[in-house]
């Protein structure tokens, strides 16, 4: 079997889980490559190595531009804050690496442009790590979406809550808080969470031809980790849209750092003519259906429990009713990635797939600056 030397680049939070993923593919899944876990890149040395020793890496570098002449190594994993995916994914891709970059795919949608020319001009497999469509229930959405279950749809609601940055004394930037620093970041709620919701809705239910929304950033000033000046907040700290996708359905989109109580509250709903579907991350592993052609006294929302054999990814894990969790969604894109780069037939989200929530984010900051509706591009 070919072998895949890996390199992921960036050791934080998404670094771990990929490299979970890495560990455990192999295990449960029957891939087309041997993975060698090649190269752990952090510019902080001391965790790189920790990294390497605690996943199992063969080597440790502190600048990714090292890899670009190393050719051992086939893929790149890009696992860094959202500003430093261009320049990497542009010149990685150049140097003929297979690239996986974290989610948003830029800062921007011109950004984003960029880095699709560029993947296709090398012509390396390419995705975007937007890993919830492939939490088994949320697949099974979308499997029920093109076998017509709904019919013709007519809303989709999706929201993402979470409460960490009401304190006034929370500092914006610096390695822990980059979240919270516009420059490092590009934006706050709507590139980091409703990022998210955008694609799984323009993947469940097609494109978006336009929005409207509002965005507030609730905390005007905050001190910076690395200036120790108090300095302006650039990002959103909360935003909410309406939406009109293509098919003709309207859809609300919410998310917001300051719903006091919420960590992840991933959640959507569509509604067909014929059918409903619910999710909910914190229920991560049911779906809720409701099927109106169901007989009149037994009508009634199911709460399908996504743990069977025929259930999308679950006969690769443990008996029918035994959960998986978050961890495994990246398990998943992985598979998906890899069959993808063995056959030549890729499974999205690729670099390309990745732009159009791009352009639908940056439509989304636009309107709350004009508040107008304002037209998605298109993706050409
Ligand atoms: N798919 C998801 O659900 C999901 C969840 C969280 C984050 N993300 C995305 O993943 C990316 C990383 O987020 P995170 O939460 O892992 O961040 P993090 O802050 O936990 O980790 C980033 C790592 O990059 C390292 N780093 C910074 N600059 C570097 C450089 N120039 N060279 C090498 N290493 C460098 C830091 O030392 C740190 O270890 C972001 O784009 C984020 O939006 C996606």
């Amino acid at each position: 079997m070919k072998k895949l030397n890996v390199a992921i680049v960036g050791c934080g939070f998404m670094g771990r889980t990929h490299s979970n993923a890495y560990c455990k593919i192999g295990n449960f899944f029957d891939v087309p490559y041997e993975i060698v876990r090649k190269t752990i890149c952090d510019f902080n040395e001391e965790k790189a190595r920790a990294h390497a020793a605690r996943w199992g890496f063969e080597s440790v570098e502190t600048d990714w531009r090292r890899l670009l002449d190393r050719e051992d190594i086939d893929i790149v994993d890009i696992c860094l804050p959202n500003n430093m995916h261009a320049e990497a994914a542009i010149a990685l891709a150049k140097a003929g690496k297979m690239i996986i970059c974290e989610k948003p795919l830029a800062m921007n949608g011109p950004e984003g442009l960029k880095m699709v020319k560029a993947v296709e001009k090398a012509g390396v497999p390419n995705l975007v790590s937007y890993n919830y469509r492939r939490m088994p229930a949320v697949t099974l959405a979308k499997k029920l979406i093109e076998e017509g279950r709904l019919g013709r749809i007519f809303h989709y609601r999706a929201k993402f809550l979470q409460d960490w940055t009401i304190s006034r004394d929370l500092p914006q930037g610096g390695d822990a808080l980059w979240r919270l620093d516009v420059k490092v970041a590009g934006s706050g709620v709507t590139g980091d969470l409703l990022a998210h919701c955008i694609d799984t809705a323009l993947w469940l239910n097609g494109s978006m031809d336009k929005v409207n929304a509002m965005t507030e950033t609730f905390i005007k000033e905050r001190k910076h980790t690395l200036t120790g000046k108090v300095e302006k907040v650039g990002i959103d700290d909360a935003c909410a849209f309406l939406a009109r996708f293509s098919n003709g359905s309207l859809a609300t989109f919410e998310s917001t750092r300051y719903a006091r109580g919420h960590k992840a509250l991933y959640t959507f709903e569509i509604n067909g003519e014929h059918a409903s579907i619910a999710w909910d991350l914190h229920d991560s592993h049911r779906l809720q259906y409701f099927e109106h052609r169901d007989p009149g006294a037994l009508r009634g929302w199911r709460s399908i429990h996504v743990t069977d054999g025929d259930h999308p990814y679950m006969k690769n894990w443990w008996v029918p009713g035994l959960t998986i969790g978050y961890e495994h969604s990246f398990v998943h894109q992985l598979y998906d990635f890899l069959q993808g780069a063995a056959s030549g037939k890729p499974t999205g989200p690729t670099f390309r797939d990745a732009l159009e929530t791009q352009y639908v984010c940056d439509a989304v900051l636009k309107s709350a600056r004009t508040s107008r509706w304002e037209k998605v591009a298109k993706v050409r």
